[in-house]
């Protein structure tokens, strides 16, 4: 009997294929430092996906940059909740870099994962990156920060550092935010202590009550009031996909670029929203409007 035949091996990568996934002038060092490529300078799986994740919403992010206007310093730009700052790094790398000016702060709770950035800017000579082992919500009053911050963003900061981060934003007039929300439980923990209310008697109940629906429509309303808050404080909204839903369930992304027209019509439904679902005791902390778009 014939042996069986082996399965012919999947061909590998040609060296010009992993060239054309890698933005020009993107720094190699940076990238195996980084561990999106391999020693060898290759991409597998795992990191091909984020590549791909970091570059999609790298380009939102340049187009937003690129409309912002110059000012003499440069532009600032705070990443909240930066992890291994791959956001922050591919942003001074493909952007900050060339400009030889402007600045970006990487803002992380961890300790250890600040420390790594700070060796790796430091080994890149990205000398206009600086991280701050502080929280989100720290980093507001912090004085290691300048008073204004031209663009902020959030990639799947936990919980409710989100809405610090938008806090942050508003703080600093921020011109833009781009931001990913993670989970939420805040939301769904209110959901589930008031059943909502108002909605209580009603068919729309149905949409909460089993638990892992009111954790998934607490993520969804918790972003609908982002935007809302947002547009309420004087933001213009887009709010769309970060990647295809096979990568990530958590892939909301919500862009807001500063117009200064504060939409009243946006306050009364977050605060209408709030009512209807027994969650008014959220607007004075996480959603404070100033009384002029509120009255
Ligand atoms: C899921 S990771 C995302 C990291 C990075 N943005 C990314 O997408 O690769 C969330 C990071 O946010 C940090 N973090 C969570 N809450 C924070 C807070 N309140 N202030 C600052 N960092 C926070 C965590 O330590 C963690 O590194």
């Amino acid at each position: 009997m014939n042996a069986p035949k082996k399965k012919a091996a999947a061909p590998k990568p040609a060296a010009q294929d992993i060239a054309s996934e890698i933005a020009p002038g993107q720094s190699i060092e940076l990238l195996k430092a980084l561990h999106i490529l391999t020693r060898e300078g290759k991409l597998n799986q795992d990191s091909r996906r984020k590549l791909k994740q970091v570059y999609h919403l790298f380009q939102f992010i340049e187009k937003l940059l690129r409309e912002l206007p110059a000012t003499d310093a440069g532009l600032t730009l705070a990443d909240h909740g930066a992890g291994k700052s791959y956001l922050g790094f591919i942003i001074y790398d493909l952007f900050f870099k060339a400009l030889g000016q402007g600045r970006i702060y990487g803002i992380e709770t961890r300790a250890e994962l600040v420390q790594k950035s700070k060796e790796l800017a430091a080994e890149l000579g990205f000398e206009r990156m600086e991280f701050l082992n502080i929280s989100v919500a720290e980093s507001t009053e912090s004085e290691r920060l300048p008073e204004r911050i031209d663009v902020v963003t959030a990639l799947h900061a936990c919980d409710t550092a989100t809405d610090d981060a938008i806090a942050f934003g508003l703080r600093k007039n921020a011109q833009a935010m781009v931001l990913v929300p993670c989970c939420q439980a805040e939301v769904a923990a209110c959901l589930r202590q008031n059943k909502a209310l108002q909605l209580a008697r009603t068919p729309l109940a149905e949409l909460w009550r089993h638990p892992i629906h009111t954790r998934e429509m607490g993520s969804q309303i918790t972003n609908v009031l982002r935007c809302l808050y947002l547009e309420a404080s004087g933001y213009q909204v887009t709010v769309t996909e970060l990647v295809g839903w096979e990568h990530s369930m958590k892939n909301e992304l919500i862009i807001a670029r500063y117009t200064g027209q504060k939409k009243r019509s946006a306050a009364e439904r977050l605060a209408a929203l709030l009512d209807e679902l027994g969650l008014g005791s959220l607007l004075a902390g996480r959603f404070p409007l100033p009384a002029t778009v509120r009255a």
